[in-house]
This record gives structure tokens, C-alpha cells and sequence, in this order.
């Protein structure tokens, strides 16, 4: 384990509130991404934290201590080190321990959790029972068919209407969605999740379904299974490439608020989306506490939900955080504990860009293991596969770190961000250039808005 006094990076403990760390909490963060990475600084950030651990972090994770032996799946391991160090709360962010159930883990130990329980991430954690729940609410979302045999689905697809969409039901790293725009593709594809079972049982199911059309917009959300508040919208960049071309990634950066996201239209995801899903997932006894977060997308029949996580988005998290005016810790207490209201929730003005920082190959096959130099010129860094080695930081995965910029209007979040972004370096390092230029077209008119 190491300690967190031995480490600092663009940010040292220090610079995140004087003189407090009295009789505060002591709080675990699970996971090792850059949304983390921004949920820790939000929490380092209230007076009322004392210490943080990131269980088990990244090596650039200054406002913690890491516990890089201790895996976000290892249930058991997690639930002995909170008790052990008598975690006062634990945030449960990445999807895979929250559909294993670690919350419910948590909670029977006697450690307050912030997450859904497992019968609540099912949301996420299979995509054919979101489909059957959006189904029984009235909640719009695309036309689609379930299948748990290969040759029926396979029959299937020889004569519905392309592009189609396919998606194996359970997690798949964010890689379970294929959207076929011939039928050999969809042949191929459909064939990778059920025959080869690339994503393992993650396959024995899956949803083909209608493909939709319209700008898409992350809404992240607060709730307590009772009342839900959402966060500032924001739109991802999925494709690896600038111009949204290339392979589908985890996300290479992020605008928020996302401009398409109108009050009007807000509204109407309020009424037909956000509080028919609470509602729903209650009356199913599967009361969902935590942070619920909604793909949106725009389609020219009106909002339609492409998918639900049980989680905060990565990137989104490193954009949308940074604008939270409010502490985060009572917001993440009181959807655990009961009580959340609007009042909590208070957002700053003004806009923000997430440009994420990648290995080139990314979301293949990438080289890393190489120095990263200039992250402590930039205002906000989220770090994510970095590690530390005597002091240095070196790169040690796909997505490497995401720099952050804010401002007044987009075009200067935008503008402060790549500012940044030109202060680092490492070689291999790629991004796109592009982050926040199609929200900048779609407010100017163009793009048919
Ligand atoms: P997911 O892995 O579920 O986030 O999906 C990845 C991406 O696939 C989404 O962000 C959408 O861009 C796209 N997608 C998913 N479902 C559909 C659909 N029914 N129609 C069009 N695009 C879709
Ligand atoms: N950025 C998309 C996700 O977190 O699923």
C-alpha cells in the first residue's frame, strides 16, 4: 500500500481545503479511472472528509491512498479492508462490482454505501431486462427482440431492416454493441457475442434492436429511490477518431451541458423517462439509490432511452463534476441514507471540456510504460492508467488521463482545455482534436438544429 503522503501530482492533499481534517469521515472510493479520479477530488474537497482511500486507484490519485493489491471485484477482500479501517462510506463507481452486489455486501457489514444494490444494477448489468422494464413502464426506447438461441437470431437478421443494432445482455466492457450496417457484418457480429462468446455469458442472450437517429445526450442523475435530480447534461465522443470516426471507445472527451438538451426537452425526459424509471424500479422492489445515469437519444420521434448504467459515466464524471457548486458528500449521503432534494444540488455557471489523453492503438492493442511530464502546468487533470514509479508518473493503459478546462461559454471550456492538453506529453499520446465541435455546429444552426 502506499501512502498518500508520499505521492502528488499535478495536486497536492494540501491544495483541497485548509485546515480542516478534524473528526471527518473516512471514505473508500472503489475503482481506478478517471471518474474516479473526479469523484475523489469532489470528496477531498468537503469539509466533512478526512481521509480517502481509492481502492485501488492509480498511481496519480494524489488526494488518496491507494490500495493497488485490492481488486474493485474482490468483494470479499473489500468488505474485510472497510472494516478493518473502519471506513465510515464507501462510493461504489464502476458497473462491475455494483452488478456483484458489493453495495449489498457493504451494507449488511454495517458500512453505508453509496450505489445501487444488486437487484437495482440489473439495469445495467443486462440489457434484456432494461428492454422488458422500459417495455412494462411505457418508457421510449427502440423497437427490439430478444434472443437466447443463435439460429433464431440468426434467421432473424436475414430479413430485418439494416442497420440493425446488436447487443450481448450482459457487460461487455462497453463493447457489447454492434450496429450492423450490412448483414455479413451483422452476421459476424452476432456470431462473435453467441458463437464465439467473446464477452462469455455476458452473450447467452441477446437484444437486437430498431437503430435509432438523433444527437445522443448523457443525463447523470442523483436519486434516492424516491426523488431524483438530475446533473447537468453532457455529451460524450465514443469513436476513437476525430470527425466520430473509428472504433467505438469507453469515450475519448466530453462537453457539458450538452447544448441539445433544452429545458423543454428536459422536461419531457423528466416526466416520460427519468421518473417513470424510479418509480418503476420501486414498484418492482428494486428501489434504485445511487447515481443512475441515462443514454439519451434525440430521435425524430422524441427522446428514446438507449441505455441505462448504474453508475457515473467515464468521461462524463471528469466533465460534469468540475461545475457541481455544492459539497458532493451530502448529495452521495443522502441518496443512500434518504432525504436528497434539489436544494442540495447546485451547479456554477458556465460550461466544461473532458479531452481524454490516450495510447495510440487505443481501444486495441497500445504500447505504454512511458513518462508523463507537464500535468502539473494544467488547471484540472483526472488521472487514470498511470502509474507511479519513484515519483514519476508513467502511462499504463488506454485511456491515460483526461484534461479539463471550463469557462464562461463552451468555446472557451473548449479552448482552455486543448491550452492545457498542450502541456503534456507522452509518447504514444493521442486525442482528438475535436472534442466539443459538433455541439459547437449544432448551436450554431447547422447539422439540421
Ligand atoms: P453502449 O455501449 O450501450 O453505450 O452503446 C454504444 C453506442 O452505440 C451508443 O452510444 C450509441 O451511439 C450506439 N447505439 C446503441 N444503441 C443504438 C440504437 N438503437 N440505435 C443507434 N445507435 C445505438
Ligand atoms: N462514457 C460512457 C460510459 O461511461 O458508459
Amino acid at each position: 500500500m502506499e501512502a498518500a503522503s508520499d505521492r502528488g501530482t499535478a495536486y497536492e492533499p494540501g491544495d483541497f481545503g485548509e485546515g480542516k481534517r478534524g473528526e471527518g469521515m473516512k471514505i473508500g472510493v472503489i475503482g481506478s479511472g478517471g471518474r474516479e479520479h473526479a469523484i475523489l477530488r469532489a470528496l477531498w474537497r468537503s469539509p466533512d472528509c478526512e481521509k480517502l482511500y481509492a481502492i485501488p486507484g492509480n498511481g496519480g490519485m494524489s488526494e488518496a491512498e491507494t490500495v493497488p493489491g485490492l481488486k474493485a471485484s474482490d468483494l470479499d477482500g473489500i468488505v474485510k479492508f472497510s472494516r478493518e479501517k473502519e471506513l465510515d462510506y464507501v462510493v461504489v463507481s464502476p458497473d462491475e462490482p455494483l452488478v456483484l452486489g458489493l453495495v449489498d455486501r457493504l451494507m449488511e457489514a454495517g458500512i453505508p454505501a453509496f450505489g445501487p444494490s444488486r437487484s437495482a444494477a440489473l439495469l445495467e448489468g443486462s440489457k434484456v431486462f432494461a428492454k422488458e422494464f422500459m417495455k412494462r413502464h411505457g418508457i421510449p426506447s427502440a423497437d427490439y427482440r430478444v434472443f437466447s438461441e443463435l439460429s433464431e437470431a440468426e434467421k432473424y437478421i436475414e430479413d430485418c431492416e439494416l442497420p440493425i443494432v446488436i447487443k450481448a445482455d450482459g457487460l461487455a466492457l462497453g463493447k457489447g454493441v454492434i450496429i450492423a450496417k450490412s448483414r455479413e457484418e451483422a452476421r459476424i457480429g452476432l456470431w462473435s457475442i453467441m458463437g464465439e462468446k467473446k464477452f462469455g455469458h455476458s452473450g447467452d442472450r441477446v437484444v437486437v434492436e430498431e437503430y435509432l437517429e438523433g444527437p445522443e445526450v448523457s443525463v447523470l442523475s442523483f436519486t434516492d429511490g424516491e426523488r431524483i435530480v438530475p446533473m447537468l447534461s453532457s455529451m460524450d465522443h465514443k469513436r476513437a477518431l476525430d470527425g466520430d470516426l473509428g472504433p467505438n471507445t469507453g469515450g475519448m472527451g466530453v462537453i457539458a451541458p450538452n447544448p441539445c438538451y433544452t429545458e423543454e426537452i428536459a422536461g419531457e425526459c423528466m416526466e416520460r423517462i427519468l421518473l417513470p424509471t424510479i418509480r418503476g424500479m420501486k414498484e418492482e422492489g428494486r428501489i434504485f439509490r445511487g447515481c443512475l445515469y441515462f443514454g439519451l437519444m434525440l430521435s425524430g420521434k422524441g427522446p428514446k432511452v438507449i441505455e441505462y448504467n448504474c453508475r457515473f459515466g467515464d468521461p462524463e464524471a471528469q466533465a460534469v463534476l468540475p461545475l457541481l457548486r455544492s459539497d458532493l458528500l451530502p448529495i452521495l449521503l443522502s441518496c443512500t441514507r434518504g432525504g436528497l432534494s434539489e436544494e442540495l444540488v447546485r451547479w456554477k455557471a458556465g460550461h466544461s471540456c473532458c479531452v481524454i489523453l490516450a495510447s495510440d492503438g487505443y481501444p486495441g492493442a497500445f504500447e505504454s510504460g512511458y513518462e508523463i511530464t507537464g500535468t502539473k502546468l494544467c488547471r484540472e487533470v483526472y488521472m487514470a492508467g498511470v502509474e507511479r514509479k519513484e515519483g514519476r508518473l508513467f502511462s499504463s493503459g488506454g485511456r491515460v488521463l483526461g484534461v479539463v478546462g471550463t469557462g464562461e461559454s463552451l468555446p472557451e471550456a473548449i479552448e482552455s482545455a486543448y491550452r492545457d492538453v498542450e502541456k503534456v506529453y507522452f509518447k504514444n499520446m493521442r486525442y482528438r482534436r475535436d472534442i466539443g465541435a459538433r455541439a459547437l455546429r449544432l448551436m450554431g444552426g447547422e447539422d439540421g438544429i
